[in-house]
């Protein structure tokens, strides 16, 4: 017995089993094999060194070789006692696994793949593992000659599509259920009208600023449309979910729901208030999980949908003065971009689609005072119809205005510090140093645009009420 004793599990040196360029091909493979096929219960890859030691270690030369039933989980380990005869083999008692422990069904997948990955002989191992890597690289050829074939014949469309003008690629959207969150002002307000009284759709409209959302839904239904609306504090799951089920209930199914509430407080990262930065991501990105998980359901059940996330460019480049609110959007654009591929690609939904809403600065009150050097602050009318331009496009991204696309492959090209100076010269670095906000802003509350006439901040109405024509209805 070797005074390093593959039985004696203390004192034992692996070095030479798991050494195994002293054993020949046909045992290199077999070791493959065994740990391949000893790992049922790991779940990845990277947990087969470990079992690999545990099943060396195991390996008794001491004792008289068993030989081992073929079965499910040992089966392939037979190739071991061929290979090492001079060896005795006792494989680890097994334990009866426990319920928790048996494979899963994704693990099992697992298991089925290393299986399937495994060398069944010596003799076939070259052959077998050349044609598979081959097989396995030509599919990764083909769909990358695919995917780029693919690109070209989309932007080849896309380049047609140009030259058709937008209106007549419009969906109808006639009688279909639009909810439109932050809909009391802004361009919140404005993308209710047109939808309402332009597109024929029946607007649902969310604001925690209850009088703002009375103001909407009264111009709509005075015009004619169909308008619905709700007070609404989106930075509240629990309101969002609540109020959710009335919709459904006295309205109908969503078909599109926009997310556009917002909030900036516009301070110094060190002069902002923690539970500014709180309520900043609660309105600005969290909101959109909670919409989502409520109404996105429907829309898996139909089949179709559509899904508007109103971000910002500060949620593609990042600004002094804006950080939690750059922080809050650039997690929107994640949000929007994770949830497509989920959408689209694993879930297989080619019907339900999301569009992405990137603007410069908008002249809505919610950026009062902020500098612009070159490029001019947007006018709110101009930015709506582009984006309800995409949305009835099915557009799935929208920058505004469109030549800042050159600037965000330039933030990815060039070094920090040279995009750092492109953006001071642009005005995006200094825009902020005159920020004032709406008139309640001055007085240092959480982003006042947001919150009720006469109402302070953790005074905020949750409670959704239903608004008929222009008045909350008493209960
Ligand atoms: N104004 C800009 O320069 C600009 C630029 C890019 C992106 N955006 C984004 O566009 C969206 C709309 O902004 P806007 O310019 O129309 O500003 P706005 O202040 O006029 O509109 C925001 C609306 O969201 C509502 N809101 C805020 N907190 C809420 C809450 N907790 N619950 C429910 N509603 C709430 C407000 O009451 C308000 O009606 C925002 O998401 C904003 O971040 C604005």
């Amino acid at each position: 017995m070797p005074a390093t004793s593959i039985f004696d599990p203390i004192n034992y040196d692996p070095t030479p089993i798991i050494n195994i360029k002293d054993f020949g091909d046909d045992d290199i493979m077999i070791m493959n094999h065994v740990v391949s096929s000893s790992s049922s219960s790991s779940n990845s890859i990277s947990s087969r060194s470990s079992t690999t030691e545990e099943s060396t270690r195991e390996l008794d030369s001491g004792s008289e070789t068993e030989c081992i039933e073929p079965n499910d989980r040992y089966e392939n380990s037979i190739p071991i006692m061929r290979s090492l005869e001079s060896e005795k083999v006792v494989l680890p008692e097994q334990e009866e696994p426990s319920l928790s422990l048996l494979p899963q069904p994704h693990q099992q997948q697992q298991q089925n793949l290393l299986m399937a990955q495994a060398v069944p002989c010596p003799v076939m191992k070259s052959y077998t593992t050349f044609s598979s890597k081959f097989i396995a690289e030509l599919e990764i050829i083909t769909e990358l000659i695919a995917s780029i074939l693919y690109a070209v014949w989309g932007i080849a469309i896309a380049v047609f599509m140009t030259f058709i003008p937008r209106r007549f690629r419009y969906k109808d959207v006639t009688g279909q259920v639009i909810l439109i969150t932050g809909a009391g002002s802004g361009i919140g307000k404005l993308m209710a009208q047109k939808f309402a009284l332009k597109h024929g759709a029946r607007v649902v409209a969310w604001d925690i600023n209850e009088k703002g959302n009375e103001e909407t839904v009264a111009s709509i239904r005075s015009a004619g449309g169909q308008c619905y609306g709700f007070t609404v504090d989106v930075s509240s799951r629990e309101t969002i979910y609540a109020a959710a089920k009335k919709v459904k209930a006295q309205v109908g199914k969503v078909d599109i729901l926009i997310n556009n509430a917002g909030i900036v407080s516009g301070k110094r990262l060190l002069d902002t208030p923690d539970e500014s930065i709180v309520k900043t991501f609660e309105v600005n990105s969290l909101s959109n999980f909670w919409t989502v998980k409520a109404f996105l359901p429907d829309m898996l059940e139909t089949g179709r949908g559509h899904i508007v996330t109103i971000a910002s460019l500060a949620g593609l480049f990042g600004s002094n003065r804006l950080v939690d609110y750059c922080a809050s959007k650039f997690a929107a654009v994640g949000f929007d971009e994770a949830l497509k591929n989920e959408i689209k690609v694993e879930l297989g939904h080619q019907n339900i689609h999301s569009t992405l809403v990137c603007p410069y600065y908008i002249n809505t009150g919610m950026f009062d005072g902020v500098r612009s050097k070159i490029i001019p602050l947007l006018k709110p009318e101009p930015v709506v119809n582009d984006i309800v331009a995409g949305i009835l496009t099915n557009q799935e991204q929208i920058v505004v205005p469109r030549y800042v696309y050159a600037l965000i492959v330039l933030k990815l090209i060039v070094p920090g510090e040279v995009g750092r100076r492109v953006a001071s010269a642009f005005g995006i670095t200094g825009a902020m140093l005159t920020f004032k906000g709406t008139n309640k802003a001055k007085s240092g509350k959480l982003n006042h645009s947001v919150l009720p006439d006469g109402k302070k901040e953790n005074g905020i109405t949750t409670s959704p009420k239903l608004i008929k024509n222009g008045r909350k209805q008493k209960k």
